[in-house]
């Protein structure tokens, strides 16, 4: 079947961000991570999330997911991580939730290669999911209108809305009201480096972690977000994230990563998301290299990594 693979035209006119390459029974689609350069957390609200404002930018660290018609009417997913491989994996739900909301029957097999850490602070089961109602809507030629993706994507998880797009965005209310911002990037910020330390980490948890004097009041990312849209480098403490106090406290091996990455020569660091993935940014890619090579020695997991706008598959540097 794979070699039978197209490209189809009607890829060609996509204009959103995970482009889905399709034949007639299977179709491929790309979802891409990403980091947080900001987070505020305005409170709590009545519904038992937290009001947030962050900036987001998807980096060119990404999941493959292969969709295939199959006969069965069933939806399956397979992934690389035998412990994702079940119905509760998102992009699994999201395929149900089309399944439900067009009442369509057709069974599909969702084959997930996994390259995106889990449970990371990168979001790459949210962009999973949004990848497969970007792919399902293209590739079945669903009358799904953007404000009908949009509910579904809300209705799987807060940071599935962004990830529609991509790009560089403020994200604000749970996290799923998303203004795009211009696809610029700081040059002193051309390289990054991502540092998964060797644990997972619970969102639920790590926002229950919280107390009221790590909240804001959305400055950091009103003032990196205007920044990035005027062609300037943000102030650099304004790349706050309001977990980072906590998740440096309830988690040893974060606060040594952080120690390593600054003494390997990193010019700064910060939480991605709820962690525990830490970021680092470089103007040089040798200078990169050259921390990424330090802290593999010392055994840690780090990609060598870069902004990517997914609508055109690069960023104007600033
Ligand atoms: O929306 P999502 O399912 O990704 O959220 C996972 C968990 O993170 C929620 O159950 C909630 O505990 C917490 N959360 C929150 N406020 C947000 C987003 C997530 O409290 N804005």
């Amino acid at each position: 079947m794979l070699d039978k693979f197209l490209v189809s035209m009607h890829n060609a006119r996509m204009s959103h961000a995970q482009r889905a390459q399709t034949s007639n029974d299977v179709c491929f689609v790309r979802a891409y991570a990403k980091i947080n350069l900001t987070l505020d957390v305005l409170g709590r609200r009545a519904d038992g999330y937290h009001e947030l404002a962050t900036v987001m930018q998807t980096v060119d660290l990404y999941d493959t997911i292969c969709l295939t018609a199959t006969g069965d009417r069933r939806v399956e997913l397979v992934c690389t991580k035998p412990e994702l491989s079940n119905e509760d994996n998102l992009a699994a739900r999201a395929a149900h939730l089309v399944r439900e909301r067009l009442a369509l029957r057709q069974g599909v097999l969702l084959e997930l290669h996994k390259h995106i850490p889990v449970a990371a602070g990168l979001g790459g089961g949210s962009s999973d999911a949004a990848a497969v109602l970007l792919a399902l809507q293209q590739w079945w030629q669903l009358q799904l209108s953007p404000s009908d993706l949009l509910d579904m994507a809300a209705a799987l998880g807060s940071d599935v809305p962004f990830f529609l797009t991509g790009g560089l965005a403020l994200c604000v209310g749970r996290g799923e009201r998303v203004t795009a911002l211009a696809p610029c990037w700081p040059r002193s910020m051309r390289w990054l480096l991502l540092l998964k330390p060797a644990i997972g980490v619970s969102t639920a948890v790590v926002f229950r972690n919280l107390s009221a004097s790590d909240f804001t009041d959305g400055t950091h990312s009103r003032a990196v977000s205007t920044a990035l849209n005027a062609g300037q480098t943000p102030r650099l403490e304004d790349l706050h994230n309001c977990f980072e106090r906590s998740v440096l406290e309830y988690y040893p091996e974060v606060a040594h990563a952080r120690a390593d990455l600054l003494r390997a020569g990193a010019p700064f660091v910060r939480l991605s998301g709820t962690g525990p993935t830490l970021f680092a940014s470089f103007a040089e890619l040798a200078c990169a290299q050259r921390v990424q090579e330090q802290l593999q020695m010392q055994g840690y997991e780090v990609y060598l990594s870069r902004a990517i706008h997914p609508d055109v598959g690069n960023v104007c540097v600033c």
